[in-house]
């Protein structure tokens, strides 16, 4: 009699139990949410929200330095070459093209099972001296462009799935930018330059990039305006890069943030974070890194919530190597690890953000 009751219990415990354990499984897949191991990296983490986490790769480092080659692996599925694709290094003189480092970058990305985030087809700065040392006439720079932006996009045709088209073509009073591009060819160049991407490769997601344009201001204000305009002309245009190079003292409102990326998306563009730092000023101490922790969460958190936020990027991922110091004296400790390639406040603010299901 006893045996009996017991294993009646037993059974009904167990049954609970298994029903239990089979609703939060089914839970946790329905939600697109199962569970990962304590130490997932960030793109598995990433990955489960359906958003490519990257980082900006420095080739000269990416050479010389194993263990800066296994972190990124590890962390990131987005690579996005930092200078190796820019016009003075992929042209360096007319009529010779340099895809080695890209096409290594290219390779490691390939067996890694990461993409590659084309940068930048399009800029005032880093072009090579025969360009912005040259006569040229507007024919015969669109002449120029256009072969480059053929070659380049050419040459990666359907290996690389995302370009930087245009970079940094409007100031901060919204107006067009005064560059060599401008004054060589005209404001046309813009459009120019998505169709001749376009041409090279049909299936690439093309965006336009650029700085302080993550909140509500008269930059971000220029940008909507030119895409809204772009698309009327049915230029083939695909998103808006929003750099983020943030610091203690520029932060964007979020809620700002979150309408710029609404409005984006009203006209079915996508957004990507594709250049984010927070600098710091040295020397740094631990509420310097729990703040710098917090702007990484809030805006990763921003983007997750916005249906058209495809990409979370930052400009490196190490502090032993980022382009903070020499470009802004004074200021560094700007990435999610340090210069001992150990996790930072802001590698756990990540984390902890991406884990939670919703
Ligand atoms: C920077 C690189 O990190 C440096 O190594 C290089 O000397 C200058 O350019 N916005 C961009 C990037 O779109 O291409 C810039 O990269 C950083 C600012």
């Amino acid at each position: 009699m006893m045996g009996l009751a017991y294993r009646i219990t037993y059974g009904r415990w167990l049954v609970l139990t298994l029903t239990a354990l089979a609703f939060t499984v089914l839970l946790a897949v329905c939600t697109g949410c199962p569970p990962l191991p304590e130490d997932a990296p960030l793109r598995d983490l990433a990955q489960r929200k359906k958003l490519l986490i990257g980082t900006s790769v420095d080739e000269t480092v990416f050479n010389a330095d194993p263990q800066y080659r296994e972190i990124l692996a590890r962390e990131f599925m987005i690579l996005t070459p930092e200078n190796a694709m820019k016009f003075e290094r992929i042209q360096p003189e007319p009529s010779r093209y340099d895809f080695s480092q890209g096409d290594a970058l290219l390779a490691f990305a390939d067996a890694n099972g990461m993409t590659v985030h084309g940068h930048t087809l399009l800029w005032h700065r880093q072009l090579p001296g025969w360009l912005t040392q040259g006569d040229f006439s507007p024919e015969q720079l669109k002449t120029i462009l256009r072969t480059h932006i053929h070659t380049v996009v050419g040459h990666y045709n359907a290996r690389i799935a995302l370009w930087d088209v245009v970079s940094e073509a409007i100031d901060d009073e919204g107006q067009l930018r005064d560059t060599f591009w401008l004054r060589g060819i005209g404001p046309d160049y813009i459009a120019l330059a998505f169709q001749w991407a376009h041409e090279a490769d049909p299936q690439a997601r093309l965006l336009y990039n650029d700085y302080a344009n993550e909140g509500l201001n008269k930059k971000s204000d220029a940008i909507y305006r030119l895409m809204r305009d772009l698309q009327r002309r049915k230029v083939p245009v695909h998103g808006v890069g929003l750099q983020m190079h943030l610091s203690s003292e520029y932060i964007p409102d979020t809620e700002e943030l979150a309408r710029n990326m609404q409005r984006l998306d009203e006209l079915g563009l996508e957004v990507h974070i594709t250049e984010m730092d927070v600098r710091l000023r040295e020397p740094t101490g631990p509420e310097a890194l729990a703040k710098q922790a917090k702007i990484y969460r809030n805006m990763l958190d921003t983007c997750l919530a916005a249906d058209n936020c495809r990409s979370f990027a930052m400009w490196g991922f190490t502090d032993r190597y980022s382009w903070i110091p020499d470009f802004f004296p004074g200021w560094g400790a700007a990435l999610p690890f340090d210069e001992q390639f150990l996790p930072k406040p802001a590698y756990r603010a990540l984390v902890e953000r991406l884990r939670r299901c919703f």
